[in-house]
């Protein structure tokens, strides 16, 4: 899909999309068409529940006196409440709409929303941003595709004052939905197909962005003493990658300032190991790699709007799997940091690639700050469920810009408790830690982050547990069903807020 930007003007063909507010009222553009067609709009609100809220449509076909092939009407509520993830919404809900209706384009008429221009012109950018984050399908594996249900939509443009400001607000929304798509992509991509040597590789593509990309294969690795990220690889026929990607973006003074360090937990498929899963629903830990996804996502959006900030990404790759030669429950690994791990459970196993992937990138980077992403535990899915990423962390300032970053992309974090009475569940009596606390079922995800916490070496961290946002079951208007890419928008926020420019 191709987006444009125009000044207002009345489109000769396709389709037309015009906002009504709040209990009908209508945009000015809207009250034009409305006299061109001599009352069209005014008839076709009286019959229907049309309300002009958010997510209320509203088609006109073949509107007599102008050439366009339909009206679409879209709500957008009352304008001062109106939010960026709003016009998100619209702008995916309508492509929706058009797809199903047959449309080939549209022109969006975005009226003057406030007195101010740089509002209406950011408002046209976010419905484009809404509308190119919908439009996102993963269809590589469909041979039998049926012509008449596919999407028809091929342009979209933007009709707006000021509309050069709002194209250069887009390139940048743009470069940010690529990173978005290529997070999707992988996580959707099923593990015989995507494993840590061909997630690597599609690591080393974003070289040409301008990414610097080392690969670690198992023999550098064994060198650097990284026993429990090779100890859950070690099961598999497919071999573990440590793959480090560093964009350099920062200029001037700020070149040879400390990077922002971005760690993901990259295991290409969770069988359990020896401590294996259920049969049921086990197909879903293909996307157990989507920390990861969201580390390379996010490393592909910035260097695409070339953000001027040094920032370093950690993924650790495994296959997690059960074999004769896999790690068995009770066994003893040494990690990079020297500490010693009981692995009394092998499913437990997207912490032992964290230990060592996160001890690797404070102690060779000395970063400014580490987050880490993982779908980490099944248990912050019964807390928050799918409306939340589990946040925790050794630094409030980090975690509350989180926190605001998220609020404003539309990605939410919770932060959860860490305290040393979680801490104690993970001492084992035989060596330095163990991989499971010893209180069951409670406060798994916790537990998880506080063993993660003995890797950071006290560098300001948060860890984000997004085993309930990464894969999405239902279809929503700007994240379709599967990989969602979360993470991407919200970390990419976190930068531009905070750390660039500055
Ligand atoms: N990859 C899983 C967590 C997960 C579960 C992600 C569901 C996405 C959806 C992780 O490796 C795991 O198996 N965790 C265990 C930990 C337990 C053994 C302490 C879990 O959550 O049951
Ligand atoms: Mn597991
Ligand atoms: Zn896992």
């Amino acid at each position: 899909m191709k987006f444009a930007f125009s000044e207002i003007s009345l489109p000769k063909r396709g389709s037309l999309a015009l906002a009504v507010f709040a209990d009908n009222e209508l945009s000015p553009t809207a009250k034009d068409v409305d006299k061109i067609t001599k009352g069209a709009i005014t008839r076709a609100l009286g019959s229907s529940r049309f309300k002009g809220k958010i997510g209320n449509f509203l088609e006109i076909l073949a509107p007599v006196g102008l050439e366009v092939s339909r009206i679409v009407l879209f709500g957008l509520g009352e304008v001062e409440k109106l939010s960026q993830t709003d016009l998100e919404t619209v702008g995916g809900s309508l492509v929706k709409k058009l797809n199903s209706a047959g449309a080939r384009s549209v022109t969006v008429i975005v009226d003057e929303l406030a007195t101010d221009d740089i509002r209406t012109s950011d408002a046209a950018a976010a419905i484009a941003m809404g509308a190119m984050l919908g439009s996102y399908r993963f269809q590589k594996y469909k041979t039998d595709i049926d012509e008449t249900s596919e999407p028809t939509l091929v342009r979209m443009t933007l009709s707006c004052k000021s509309s050069a400001v709002a194209r250069k607000a887009f390139a940048d929304m743009e470069a940010i939905v690529e990173g978005v798509f290529l997070t999707r992509d992988l996580v959707s991509e099923p593990a015989n197909s995507l494993y840590p040597e061909s997630f690597a590789e599609r690591c080393l593509e974003l070289t040409s962005l301008g990414i610097e990309v080392e690969v670690l294969d198992e023999a550098k690795m064994q060198r650097l003493g990284m026993g429990a990220l090779l100890g859950v690889g070690q099961g598999s026929t497919r071999d573990s990658r440590l793959v480090i990607m560093q964009w350099n973006g920062a200029t001037g003074k700020k070149a040879s300032r400390k990077p922002l360090a971005f760690v993901g937990k990259g295991v290409c498929f969770d069988t359990g190991g020896i401590s294996l899963k259920p049969a049921a629903g086990m197909e879903q830990m293909k996307w157990d790699m989507g920390g990861a996804g969201t580390v390379t996502g996010l490393m592909k959006a910035l260097a695409g709007r070339k953000a001027k900030i040094n920032v370093v990404g950690v993924i650790g790759c495994v296959e997690n799997m059960p074999d004769g030669n896999a790690m068995r429950p009770g066994d003893i690994v040494t990690s990079m940091s020297g500490q010693t791990i009981e692995v009394l459970n092998t499913d437990a196993e997207g912490r032992l690639v964290l230990a060592d992937a996160l001890w690797y990138t404070q102690d060779r980077f000395k970063p400014e700050f580490m987050v880490n992403l993982a779908t980490l535990t099944g248990a912050i899915i019964v807390t928050l469920g799918h409306e939340n990423a589990g946040m925790f962390g050794n630094n409030d300032e980090l975690a509350e810009r989180i926190f605001a970053a998220g609020k404003e992309v539309g990605e939410g974090v919770w932060r959860l408790p860490m305290s040393d009475a979680y801490a104690k569940q993970i001492k084992s009596p035989i060596a330095d830690l163990q991989n499971i606390g010893t209180g069951g079922r409670g406060a798994g995800s916790i537990v998880a982050a506080e063993f993660l916490a003995k890797f950071v070496n006290d560098v300001p961290w948060v860890h984000l547990d997004i085993a309930g946002m990464a894969w999405s079951s239902t279809d929503k208007p700007t994240v379709p069903k599967g990989g969602t890419g979360y993470g991407v928008r919200l970390l990419d926020r976190l930068v531009h807020d905070h750390y660039e420019g500055k």
